[in-house]
């Protein structure tokens, strides 16, 4: 169980990667001699990673945009992988933001594209690419978690309950395909220095407070380092590991009436 060796017909797919932990992700994973399928909306910025990852390390980079928020745009991106002939030895499923908010004062449409990004595309894509990994008998799958996996989150409801869900698919899909050669790992950084703040809203609760903070290069390679132990969750950090211990044991009781104090 860890990441597989790069092979010519064998690609890493990574989704998100048009910016922040993505291109970090996809970083890492290059540097480790695979080549990539890069996934986002932005096609601009996806060839420009592209460029600059295919020079540094001489790896065959593929551009594939895609609205992943959409069934009809995962198909699609399925069936053109298979047109190149490629196999996906290694799914980073990154892509997501979040909405900070009361639930029912956010936009209905986006917290709706939000669920079918964070769920709906995270569960498609494995659900996709994993069979064919259990029968090669080796493969690995990133599935980006969150703090926010750890508890619920008043004032970033819905963020939190789509990052439960991903935690709750990723550590048992972990033990399911674990002895069939292939890893599963949930990614559950603190905040991060990425666009993903200026999308979401301002940071609340714990991700307030400054030693939380993290940067994209170190979360991506610790969870890249994660993948190739085989291990179940990466949270990077001892401030966020005390946190999602927090997050995960204290009594609803007192964590929510405080966290509806610092959330809202
Ligand atoms: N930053 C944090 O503090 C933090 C903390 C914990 C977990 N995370 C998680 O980490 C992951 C990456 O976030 P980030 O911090 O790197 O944020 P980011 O810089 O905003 O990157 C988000 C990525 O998702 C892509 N994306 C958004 N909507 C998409 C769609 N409909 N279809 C395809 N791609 C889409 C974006 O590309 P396009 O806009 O080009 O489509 C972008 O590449 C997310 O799952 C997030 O929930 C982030």
């Amino acid at each position: 169980m860890s990441l597989p060796d790069p092979r010519p017909d064998g690609a890493a797919l990574v989704t998100g990667a048009s910016s922040g932990i993505g291109i970090d992700l996809s970083r890492e994973l290059a540097r480790r001699g695979h080549g990539l399928i890069l996934v986002a909306r932005r096609v601009e910025r996806l060839e420009e990673v592209a460029a600059e990852l295919r020079e540094e390390f001489g790896i065959r980079v593929d551009v594939l945009p895609a609205d992943l928020s959409e069934r009809d745009g995962r198909v699609d991106l399925l069936e053109r992988i298979a047109g190149l002939g490629l196999e996906v030895d290694v799914l980073l499923n990154n892509a997501g933001y979040g909405l900070s908010g009361r639930f029912i004062e956010l936009e209905a449409e986006r917290q709706e594209q939000m669920v079918r990004l964070n769920v709906e595309a995270v569960h498609h894509l494995a659900r996709a690419v994993l069979p064919g990994m259990v029968e090669r008998g080796a493969g690995a799958v990133l599935l980006l978690g969150s703090i926010a996996a750890f508890q619920p989150l008043v004032g970033m409801s819905d963020y939190a309950a789509t990052k439960a869900f991903v935690l709750a698919l990723g550590e048992a899909l972990h033990e399911e395909v674990g002895s069939k050669g292939v890893t599963v790992t949930t990614l559950c950084p603190g905040p991060v220095k990425t666009e993903f703040w200026e999308v979401a809203g301002g940071a609340k609760g714990a991700s307030a407070i400054p030693v939380m903070w993290q940067t994209s290069d170190k979360v991506a390679r610790e969870a890249v380092e994660g993948l190739e132990k085989g291990q179940r969750v990466v949270v990077p950090g001892v401030p966020v590991k005390a946190a999602a211990l927090g997050g995960r044991w204290t009594p609803r009781s007192v964590l929510l009436p405080l966290l509806k104090r610092t959330g809202m």
